[in-house]
C-alpha cells in the first residue's frame, strides 16, 4: 500500500463505506457478548441503558473519530500527532494501540470458538444433546490446553490473509456480501426461537425492566459495550474514516452503522433469549450461553446442522470482519508512522497477539487458578487472566472514548468540526449545536461519572 496521502488506500464508496465499518462494529460482540452480559446483568433493564449510551455516548463519540480520521487522513496516533502537533494528545492514540492489542488478543480466541463449533455442527455432533450435556461440551472445550489454540491460530491466519489483501480487496469485499446473510439467518433464527412452546418468558426477561437489578456495575458494563460493540475508543473509527471518502457524509455513516449494529445485537437477543427460558438454561450462564443455547434451538428446526454450520460460519465472517478492524489499527500505524511494510507489520502484530491469546486461552484451563485482581464496585475481585483481559477491555475503551470526544469538543478547531461534517459547506448539518455540546460535555461527564461510580462502588448497595 502506497503511504502517500493523495494515493491512500480507501473505500470504494458508499456502500463498501457501511459494509466495512458495519462490518467493524458487527461481529462477536453483538451475537456472543451482547447475549451474555445482558443475562448476566438482569435483561430488559439493562438493555435500556445500553441504548442509552449507545444513543447519547457511542454515537457521537463516532462521528468524532470519523472527524479526527477523515481530516488527518492517518492512523490513531498519526491523527493527533496530525492535528495537535507538540501536544500530548498522541497519547490518545497510544492508548488505543495497546487497547487494541488487548482486545484482539482475547477476540482471536473466541473466534476460534466459533470455528470450533462449526466443525462440531459439521460432524453433527452438537445433534440430540440436552443443554446440560452442552454445556459440558463447551466447558471441556475451553479448557483443553491445545484445541482452542489450535483454532485460534487458524482464525489469525485468516485475518492476515484477509489484511495483507489491503482495504479495497481484502476488507471490503469480504463484509459486503456477508453481513447481508447473516442477518437473514439470525431473523430465520429469532422466528424458531420465538415461537417455541415457553418462548414468552424469554420476551418478557427482554422487554420488560426491573430496575432493583440494575447497579453502577451494570451501568458500566453497558457503558462498556456500547464501546466494544460499535468498535469505538481505540481509533478503529479513526483508521476506518481515514479511509472514507471527502464526498461522503460523515453523520449519517455514523447513524446507519449505529443503527445496524444495535439491531443485529437485539435480533440477536431475540434469536436466543425466547430458547434459553424455553429450554430451561440459566440466563447468566456467561460466555457460554450462545454455545449452549443455539445448539439447541437448531435441533428443533428441519434442516437445523445445515442451519447450524451456516450460523457458526457467518459468525466466524462477522467475527473476522471485526478483527481485521482492530488489527489493522496497528498495522496501519506501524505502516505510517515507522515505515514498515504491511506484510511484515501484519505478520509481526497478528503473531504476538496470537501468542499473548494462546495464554490467555489456559485462563479457562490449566491456569484457571492464576486469579488476578480487579477493582469494580469499591470491592476488589479476582478472575482468571482470561476474564480478566476482556474486563480491561471494557474499562479501557471508554477512556480512550473519554479523551477523544475531549479532543475533538474543545481541542479541533471549532471551524474544522464543521467543515468536516458538513463536507466544507455542501451539507447542511442541523445537528451541530446538539452536537458540540454532547461532546464538550454530555459524553464526557456521562462517562467520567459512570465510571468512578462503579469503580468505587458509589450508590451500591
Ligand atoms: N465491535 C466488534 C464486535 O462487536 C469488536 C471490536 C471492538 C472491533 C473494538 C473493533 C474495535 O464484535
Amino acid at each position: 500500500m502506497t503511504q502517500n496521502s493523495n494515493q491512500r488506500d480507501g473505500f470504494s464508496g458508499r456502500l463498501g463505506i457501511i459494509a466495512a465499518a458495519a462490518g467493524s462494529a458487527i461481529g462477536l460482540g453483538n451475537i456472543w457478548k451482547f447475549p451474555y452480559i445482558t443475562g448476566e446483568y438482569g435483561g430488559a433493564a439493562f438493555i435500556l441503558v445500553y441504548l442509552i449510551c449507545i444513543a447519547f455516548i457511542g454515537l457521537p463519540i463516532m462521528l468524532a473519530e470519523f472527524v479526527v480520521g477523515r481530516r488527518a487522513q492517518k492512523n490513531a496516533i498519526g491523527a493527533f500527532k496530525a492535528e495537535a502537533p507538540g501536544s500530548k494528545w498522541f497519547l490518545t492514540g497510544a492508548l488505543g494501540i495497546i487497547t487494541a492489542f488487548i482486545l484482539l488478543s482475547f477476540y482471536g480466541v473466541v473466534s476460534g470458538w466459533t470455528l470450533h463449533y462449526l466443525g462440531l455442527s459439521a460432524l453433527n455432533s452438537l445433534a440430540d444433546q440436552t443443554p446440560e450435556q452442552l454445556g459440558n461440551v463447551f466447558g471441556t472445550f475451553i479448557a483443553d490446553p491445545w484445541l482452542p489454540v489450535l483454532w485460534q491460530v487458524l482464525f489469525m491466519a485468516l485475518c492476515v490473509a484477509v489484511v495483507l489483501g489491503g482495504v479495497k480487496n481484502g476488507i471490503e469485499r469480504y463484509s459486503k456480501i456477508l453481513m447481508p446473510l447473516l442477518l437473514v439467518i439470525l431473523i430465520v433464527l429469532a422466528i424458531r426461537s420465538l415461537t417455541l412452546p415457553g418462548a414468552a418468558k424469554g420476551i418478557e426477561f427482554l422487554f420488560s425492566p426491573d430496575f432493583s437489578k440494575l447497579n453502577m456495575e451494570a451501568v458500566l458494563a453497558a457503558m462498556g459495550h456500547a464501546f466494544f460493540s460499535l468498535s469505538l475508543g481505540m481509533g478503529t473509527m479513526i483508521t476506518y474514516g481515514s479511509y472514507i471518502g471527502k464526498q461522503e457524509n460523515l453523520g449519517v455513516t455514523a447513524v446507519q452503522v449505529s443503527v445496524a449494529d444495535t439491531v443485529i445485537a437485539l435480533i440477536a437477543g431475540l434469536a436466543i433469549f425466547p430458547a434459553v427460558f424455553a429450554f430451561g438454561i440459566e440466563p447468566s450462564s456467561g460466555p457460554g450461553l450462545v454455545f449452549i443455547t443455539l445448539p439447541n434451538v437448531f435441533g428443533q428446526m428441519p434442516f437445523g446442522t445445515g442451519f447450524s454450520m451456516l450460523f457458526f460460519a457467518l459468525l466466524a465472517v462477522a467475527a473476522l470482519t471485526s478483527a481485521i478492524s482492530i488489527l489493522e489499527v496497528i498495522v496501519a500505524y506501524l505502516d505510517e508512522e515507522f515505515g514498515w511494510k504491511r506484510k511484515t507489520s501484519t505478520l509481526v502484530v497478528a503473531g504476538m497477539v496470537t501468542l499473548v491469546g494462546a495464554l490467555l486461552s489456559q485462563g479457562n484451563g490449566i491456569l484457571s487458578w492464576l486469579k488476578l485482581p480487579f477493582l469494580i464496585s469499591g470491592e476488589v475481585s479476582h478472575m482468571n487472566i482470561f476474564d480478566w483481559f476482556i474486563s480491561l477491555s471494557d474499562q479501557l475503551l471508554p477512556i480512550g472514548g473519554f479523551f477523544i470526544a475531549l479532543f475533538v469538543g474543545w481541542k479541533l478547531d471549532k471551524k474544522a468540526v464543521a467543515d468536516e461534517l458538513s463536507n466544507d459547506g455542501k451539507l447542511t448539518i442541523a445537528y451541530l449545536a446538539a452536537y458540540r455540546i454532547t461532546l464538550k460535555l454530555i459524553a464526557p461527564a456521562a462517562i467520567a461519572f459512570v465510571f468512578l461510580a462503579s469503580i468505587f462502588g458509589w450508590f451500591s448497595p
